[in-house]
């Protein structure tokens, strides 16, 4: 009897793990959409604010302080998505733009994503305030924070 068991708990654990495998990998799926769907999120708010800074648009202080605050409170969001096994090569189901180089550079990413959740947060405090050029000149800096991550850890 004993001999008899050992391949049926073998061909169980094995089951167990390709599951565990399985649900792993969905599981590296959702957190790569979750974090295109966050950035989404961010570039939305950053948009009309980008077109106010550059007087595409006429300038609306709360629509601009309520974009503002919004960017702020999106800003730390997406980066959990950005989790082992997720970015270019590594094989998963989802397309995505993050390039392997991030997994070498972790430090300078996540130092990225730092800049841009400080510069965000400044904005919304200029935002709170009247000095028109000081929010033009914030939002360029936060746009400067997304677009020196892009240039070294997004594909075209
Ligand atoms: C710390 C690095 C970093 C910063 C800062 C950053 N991004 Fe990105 N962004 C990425 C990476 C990496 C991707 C690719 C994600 C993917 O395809 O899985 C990306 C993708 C995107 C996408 C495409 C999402 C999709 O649907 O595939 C948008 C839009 C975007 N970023 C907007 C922004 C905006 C707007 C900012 C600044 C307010 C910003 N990002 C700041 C790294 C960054």
């Amino acid at each position: 009897m004993t001999r008899m068991r050992t391949p049926l708990v073998a061909a169980t654990l094995m089951l167990s793990l390709a599951a565990a495998a399985n649900s792993q990998a969905a599981d590296v799926d959702k957190a790569i959409e979750y974090r295109q769907d966050a950035l989404g999120v961010m570039a939305w708010q950053i948009g009309p604010l980008g077109d106010m800074a550059q007087g595409k648009i006429e300038f609306d202080a709360e629509t601009f302080t309520r974009r503002a605050e919004n960017l702020a409170a999106v800003a730390p969001l997406p980066w959990e998505g950005f989790v082992e096994g997720s970015l270019q090569g590594d094989g998963h189901g989802i397309e995505t733009d993050a390039l392997a180089d991030i997994g070498e550079n972790w430090d300078d990413f996540e130092s990225r994503q730092q800049s841009l959740i400080e510069e965000s947060a400044k904005l919304a405090e200029l935002a709170q305030g009247d000095d028109v050029a000081a929010m033009r000149r914030q939002v360029a800096a936060v746009a400067k924070t997304c677009k020196g991550c892009h240039d070294n850890y997004k594909a075209e």
